[in-house]
């Protein structure tokens, strides 16, 4: 029975995955490298829910009620009493499996480690921890409040109990679960990535401007966001990142990088989280940068 849910990393994914934990009843453990940070997290979550209060979508009780279910620290020993703990930092293999290594000696031997990686191997993940069957992937999307889907990832060693508690819970939480086998980047990234980063093949090849890429997909398909707009929403570092994974997991030149793509991410431009990326962020309306 899950009650007390700990989620590592307080960043866009993280708090995301905190609020609607805490909005859904659960006991949340938030943390990352200080507290302050974490509290910065809780802060994020709270502006979010002060909006949803606005819009009458839930009362101003409500919201404090869920804010006061959030503990937040920088410590593992937070995670003691969790039933389960998120991890949700940064896209880099080894400080994931360092978190794992500080984290599972601090937690019950029942309980269950997941990972929101976007497209590392949880086999593999699971296999450096000291419980690979209750290890599972569980991708949210971002923004975590507002998007549907999880993904639910298991390892070759995931035990169908810990499977089964997950599936539940993503119902707890309003979302709709989809299984994805454990394959580079799953099912959504191994699709969108590749197509935002054709994108940006189509702007560095001179085939059409950022605009006219963004506004060719968002009014000839039908899409929210233009694929560059989205990229910088989910961070080019990110995005780069999973790239690498596909090109490197599944060894098909079809996924390499796009150049362009490597050269935003080596000028720190990042996106939105940076201020810059295919859009620059700094006045009131974003402007492309190229
Ligand atoms: N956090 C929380 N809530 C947010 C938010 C955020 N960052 N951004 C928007 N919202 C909420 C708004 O409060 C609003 O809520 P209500 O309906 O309750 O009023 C709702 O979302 C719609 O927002 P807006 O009207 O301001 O803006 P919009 O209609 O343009 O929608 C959007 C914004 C939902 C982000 C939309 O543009 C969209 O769906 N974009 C595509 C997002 C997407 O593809 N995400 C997946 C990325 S891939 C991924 O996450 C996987 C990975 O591993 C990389």
């Amino acid at each position: 029975m899950i009650n007390t849910i700990g989620v590592i990393g307080a960043g866009q994914m993280g708090n995301g995955i905190a609020q609607v934990c805490a909005v859904s009843g659960f006991d949340v453990r938030m943390s990352d490298v200080s507290k302050e940070v974490a509290d910065r997290g809780v802060a994020s979550i709270r502006k979010n829910l002060e909006r949803q209060v606005t819009k009458r979508r839930i009362s101003a009780d409500d919201m404090e009620a869920a804010l006061a279910r959030v503990e937040t620290g920088a410590e593992m020993s937070l995670f003691a009493d969790c039933d389960l703990v998120i991890e949700a930092a940064s896209e880099i293999e080894h400080i994931k499996r360092d978190l794992f290594n500080a984290l599972c000696p601090v937690l019950k031997p029942e309980a269950i480690v997941a990972s929101n990686t976007s497209s590392i191997s949880i086999t593999r993940l699971a296999a450096k921890t000291d419980r690979p069957g209750k290890f599972i992937g569980m991708h949210f999307m971002n923004p975590v409040p507002v998007m549907k889907l999880v993904e639910i990832i298991r390892g070759i060693a995931t035990d169908h109990p810990t499977y089964e508690a997950i599936i539940d819970l993503t119902a707890k939480l309003g979302k709709t679960a989809v299984s994805a086998e454990d394959f580079p980047a799953f099912i959504v990234n191994r699709i969108l990535l590749p197509a935002i980063n054709e994108a940006v093949y189509t702007l560095y090849e001179g085939v059409g401007s950022v605009q006219s890429i963004d506004n060719a997909m968002k009014l000839g398909a039908n899409h929210p966001m233009g694929p560059l707009e989205l990229a910088d929403f989910i961070g080019l570092d990110t995005c780069l990142a999973i790239m690498n994974v596909l090109h490197e997991g599944l060894a098909d030149t079809k996924y390499r990088p796009c150049p362009l793509l490597v050269k935003y991410v080596e000028a720190g431009w990042y996106g939105r989280k940076t201020g810059k990326g295919f859009y620059d962020y700094s006045g009131d309306v974003p402007v492309p940068t190229r």
